[in-house]
């Protein structure tokens, strides 16, 4: 069996090296290196792919967040409704911006922000709700946007674990994850579901003139060459990154379905572990497993990450503090405690998931999670 890794782009590389290596070489021979051909046909094809009017790529998914509070110039202190079980960025971004994070529960069976606690976290001061689309599947949206309509709020879609997800409305209306909202952003860091070689990051939107804005912004507030007309930044998607975008996009749907395929493996594998619960689905969204990631109770996660890291099996920790509760972000925690994402932190472990696990792989993370449980 070969050696199990939670990541594996060296075998995705070899799958795909000669359409990766031409789109490369094509770089390399027009020497367009900043802003070349391939960003803007990726911008395209990434807008045509999410069904949406505008992408403008940058240098990084925490940089697309950045620009989104940039462009959306909320009056200083405006509270941001973020749920407080996820990645940091979103809450960096909202803070770095001198704006507040007001951190907000999430569900225990999708690890997505608790709808039902929303409102009660609104006050006349909110002006946005982040949703993070967190492991691969999509936040309720119908309610949440029901909610923004309701108080008048922005909606921001963070995607960069769920590029390739959909939602479905009530009407039918099914919609890709960063097509929901006022503005959404997703990253191109290497182990996402679509991952460049280096760093990486895009932001979505329907809008002309926020679109207009975010590209200025991302370009140092230029209008024209030496013209500013915003304090912007410099966050550029290299034209490398965008190549190597460009060949692995065509792949992205296979290698979500293989993802939701080895999810329903590990799911049927472990399904008589009554120690473990697995994750569960929103009946209203896909989920494209960024991550498979299962609860274990009764303070036996720690000992079961141990126990499979003597047998060659790595898993991971996402995430292990809830964001209110880090250092940094003391001057923001709330003054109820998020219990949901507190249980979760010492609970949840994401197991090893990729497009080139194998069956092999498969059958004996499950075995050894078996025997592990066995003993107790
Ligand atoms: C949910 C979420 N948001 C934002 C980011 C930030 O993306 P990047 O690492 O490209 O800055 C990440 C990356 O890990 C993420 O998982």
């Amino acid at each position: 069996m070969t050696p199990i890794l939670m990541v594996d782009l060296q075998s995705q590389y070899k799958q795909l090296q000669l359409e990766i290596d031409a789109s490369i070489q094509k770089v390399l021979d027009e020497a367009h290196f900043i802003k070349g051909n391939q960003v803007g046909e990726l911008e395209q094809k990434l807008a045509d792919y999410i069904g949406i009017e505008h992408c403008i790529t940058c240098a990084n998914g925490t940089d697309a967040l950045q620009l989104v509070w940039m462009a959306l110039d909320l009056p200083v202190n405006s509270e941001v409704i973020v749920p407080d079980f996820c990645y940091i960025a979103a809450a960096e971004t909202i803070v770095s911006r001198g704006l507040k994070p007001v951190f907000v529960d999430v569900d225990t069976d999708y690890f997505n922000i608790d709808v039902s606690k929303i409102e009660e976290n609104i006050t006349e001061n909110t002006r946005a709700i982040v949703v993070v689309h967190l492991f691969g599947q999509c936040c309720n949206m119908t309610p949440i946007i029901k909610i923004a309509q309701k108080y008048n709020l922005f909606i921001i879609e963070d995607a960069a674990q769920s590029l390739g997800a959909c939602y479905t409305f009530a009407n039918d209306d099914v919609r890709m994850a960063c097509n929901m909202s006022h503005i959404a952003t997703t990253s191109f860091f290497p182990s996402k579901n679509l991952g460049c070689y280096g760093d990486g990051g895009a932001i979505f939107t329907n809008d002309f003139e926020l679109a207009q804005k975010v590209r200025s912004l991302a370009n140092h507030g230029q209008n024209k060459k030496y013209y500013y007309q915003y304090i912007g930044i410099n966050s550029r998607l290299d034209t490398l990154q965008a190549a190597i975008l460009l060949a692995k996009l065509p792949y992205l749907d296979d290698f979500n379905s293989k993802r939701i395929y080895f999810a329903s493996l590990y799911s049927e594998k472990l399904k008589h572990i009554s120690a473990i619960e697995l994750p569960k689905i929103l009946p209203s969204s896909t989920c494209i497993f960024h991550q498979y990631t299962i609860k274990v109770g009764h303070l036996k996660r720690d000992s079961l990450q141990l126990f499979l890291k003597t047998k060659n099996i790595p898993s991971m920790i996402y995430y292990p503090l809830s964001t209110q509760k880090q250092v940094a972000y003391q001057k923001y925690r709330t003054t109820n405690a998020n219990l949901i994402t507190e249980d979760l932190s010492t609970e949840v472990l994401s197991l090893p998931m990729h497009p080139n696990l194998t069956l092999e792989q498969i059958d004996y993370i499950c075995g050894q999670i078996s025997i592990f449980f066995s003993n107790f």
